[in-house]
């Protein structure tokens, strides 16, 4: 089973939130792996496509998952493409979307601690499906540390406004 993490280690002490998955070609085979892992462990989720592996370009599935979280702050995502470094540009020009490439744990751990991750994207071509089914784990039973990392984030926010007003 995918990544043969013991269901009953999920820790519920986290707040998981429903989760958008999204991929493209290079990424759907580990989307299909991910549902697997995230049904095993009742966290709700929503696959906004593809609904195959036949080839499509990652800007739409990005935009479209990165559009409906700039929205919802209820909500966090998944995208996965070939390297992840598509999805992950497309994801972060969307206001509020904090989205983080990851392809190990450690990684997966601080970018939820200290950068309140709302996006988790990873390479399909990159990461096995035994680690990822682990980063996506370690990614949800982390929380956000605020305090000093919350002040760094505003001034990101602030930063996007400035140049939105052309004051940048
Ligand atoms: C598709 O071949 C590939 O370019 C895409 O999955 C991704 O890796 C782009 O960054």
């Amino acid at each position: 089973m995918p990544g043969k993490v013991d269901s009953n280690a999920m820790n519920r002490d986290v707040k998981i939130r429903k989760i958008l998955l999204a991929s493209d070609h290079g990424g759907f085979e580990l989307k299909e792996e991910i549902k697997s892992f995230l049904t095993q462990n009742a966290v709700p989720f929503e696959d906004l496509g593809p609904a195959n592996a036949d080839a499509v370009d990652y800007p739409d599935y990005g935009a479209k998952l990165a559009a409906t979280i700039s929205a919802d702050d209820s909500l966090n995502g998944i995208v996965i493409c070939g390297t992840g470094i598509g999805m992950s540009i497309v994801v972060n020009r969307f206001p509020k979307v904090r989205g983080t490439l990851c392809s190990d744990l450690y990684t997966a751990k601080l970018c939820r601690q200290h950068n309140d991750s709302n996006v988790l994207i990873m390479g399909g071509r990159v990461v096995g499906k035994g680690l990822a089914c682990e980063i996506v784990e370690t990614w949800l039973q982390t929380a956000f540390e605020g305090g000093r990392h919350t002040r760094r984030l505003d001034k990101i926010d602030d930063i996007q406004n400035m140049l939105t007003k052309g004051e940048l």
